[in-house]
């Protein structure tokens, strides 16, 4: 699927602009989150001027959190994502009278990751309901059907096998659950299409380099996103792991999208 090949015993898929076998894909990207684990959220906010929080803003009220309702937010890294639907679902519980806790883990393969995110202070009064667990997208360890929702966000463009992943999705969703993956997309505005190009292969690489010492992860970073498939091919790619209803919304031009789909 997408940019993978079989032509061996060992499968190969794209690591940025490279072809290497999946297990070199985990174990680089590895290597890329656990240098950037210390400098994650202000470069997000550095290379995004703060837009990947409208991102995660309109991908959780698609969600719509309800009280009660258990979140696995896969490639969770620093917990963005898990902290705003524990505050919305709260939220809703105050309008509607409901007081049952939401609950979130944050599933990583990252252990560097998970420890920056579970030193944030804004995370500390969601301590109780919140869990971290070091694991792989493409085998969770969680039981079947035990999520209302799965989030992904700016995670499964670094997954080595992305149906595996998705299937997984689709077992440890409760009947009715959804999926929300947010990830980095193809610009549906050609006329952006070259500034967009050339402030991501100069600029994110250099502030790469400048903020975080590391100019060669954020080199893959850029080069992963051109990698990834676009929205209608990704679409595809979650029908065939049996979502149903599935859709896509396109944030800022297609810089970003929503695939969001439910299980049945
Ligand atoms: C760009 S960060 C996104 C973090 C967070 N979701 C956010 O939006 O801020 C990508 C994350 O995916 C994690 N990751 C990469 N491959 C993974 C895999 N196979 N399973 C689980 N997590 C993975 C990385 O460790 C990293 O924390």
């Amino acid at each position: 699927m997408g940019s993978m090949s079989d032509t061996s015993s060992q499968k190969t898929v794209s690591f940025g602009f490279e072809t290497v076998t999946e297990d070199e894909k985990v174990r680089r990207v590895k290597g890329v989150f656990r240098s950037v684990a210390g400098n994650y959220d202000l470069m997000n906010d550095l290379m995004s001027a703060g837009v990947h929080r409208l991102w995660k803003y309109d991908t959780l009220s698609r969600l719509n959190p309800q009280p009660g309702e258990h979140l696995i937010d896969v490639a969770g890294g620093t917990g963005d994502v898990a902290k705003g639907f524990l505050e919305r679902a709260d939220r809703a519980g105050q309008r509607t009278g409901n007081n049952e806790d939401a609950s979130a883990v944050i599933c990583d393969i990252n252990d560097a990751m998970l420890a920056a995110g579970r030193e944030r202070s804004d995370l500390k009064s969601f301590r109780e309901r919140l869990g971290w667990i070091c694991g792989d997208a493409t085998a969770l360890p969680f039981p079947d059907r035990s999520a209302d929702a799965i989030t992904i966000a700016f995670g499964i463009r670094n997954v080595a096998d992305r149906l595996k992943a998705l299937e997984e999705f689709r077992r440890v969703l409760k009947p009715g659950g959804r999926l929300a993956v947010l990830e980095f997309s193809h610009m549906t505005a050609p006329l952006l299409q070259k500034a967009y190009d050339t402030y991501s292969f100069n600029v994110i690489p250099w502030l790469g380099g400048l903020v975080a010492g590391d100019r060669s992860s954020y080199q893959y970073l850029v080069e992963s996103i051109r990698q990834f498939p676009d929205q209608e091919t990704f679409r595809a790619e979650i029908e065939a792991a049996g979502f149903f209803r599935t859709s896509v919304t396109n944030f800022s031009g297609g810089i970003a999208a929503l695939h969001f789909a439910w299980a049945v």
